[in-house]
C-alpha cells in the first residue's frame, strides 16, 4: 500500500505516492526526476547521494522517504542562482578542477554547501572533517579542498558587499 508524501523540493511543493519502505533517493530520482543525485554504495558510505534536508546534509540512500514529509529538500538541481548561474560552490569545483568523472560531485557540492552554511571559514582540517563522508576516486581531494576554500572566499566577499 502506498502512502502520500508531500514536501518541498528545490523550493517547489511536490507530492508522491510511495511505498512505506521507499528510500528518499529513489523517490527523488525515479518518481520526481531529480537525477542529479547519484547512487554509489547504497549504504551510507560514499556520500554520492547527499542532499540537504532542512539545511542538513543527509545520505538519501539511507533516508526513509516518508520522513521527508513537510521538510525542505534541496538537491544539486536546486543550487543554481536565480539568474541561472551556478552557485559559488558549483563554480569553485569547476574552476579548481574538483570534478573529473563527476560521479561524486553532486554529493560533494551538497556537503560543501552545508559545511559553508554552518562554518563559513573552515580550516583545511575542518574541510576534511566536513567532507569525510564523501568519497572521490578521481581527484585525490586536493582540488576539492581548494574548491571549498575558493567558495568560502567568494561567499565571504559577497557577504561583505
Ligand atoms: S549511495 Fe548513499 S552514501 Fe553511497
Ligand atoms: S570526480 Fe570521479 S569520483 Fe570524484
Amino acid at each position: 500500500m502506498r502512502a502520500e508524501l508531500r514536501f518541498t523540493l528545490n523550493g517547489a511543493a511536490v507530492e508522491a505516492f510511495v511505498q512505506p519502505q521507499a528510500r528518499l533517493l529513489d523517490v527523488l530520482r525515479d518518481t520526481l526526476g531529480a537525477t542529479g543525485t547519484k547512487e554509489g554504495c547504497s549504504e551510507g558510505e560514499c556520500g554520492a547521494c547527499t542532499v540537504l534536508i532542512d539545511g542538513r546534509a543527509v545520505a538519501s540512500c539511507l533516508f526513509p522517504a516518508l520522513e521527508a514529509e513537510g521538510k525542505r529538500v534541496v538537491t544539486v538541481e536546486g543550487l543554481r542562482q536565480d539568474n541561472g548561474d551556478p552557485s559559488a560552490v558549483q563554480r569553485a569545483f569547476i574552476d579548481k578542477g574538483g570534478v573529473q568523472c563527476g560521479f561524486c560531485t553532486p554529493g560533494m557540492v551538497m556537503a560543501t554547501t552545508a559545511l559553508l552554511a554552518e562554518n563559513p571559514a573552515p580550516t583545511d582540517d575542518e574541510i576534511r572533517a566536513g567532507l569525510v563522508g564523501n568519497l572521490c576516486r578521481c581527484t585525490g581531494y586536493v582540488q576539492i579542498i581548494d574548491a571549498v576554500k575558493q567558495a568560502a572566499g567568494e561567499l565571504a566577499t559577497k557577504e561583505r558587499s
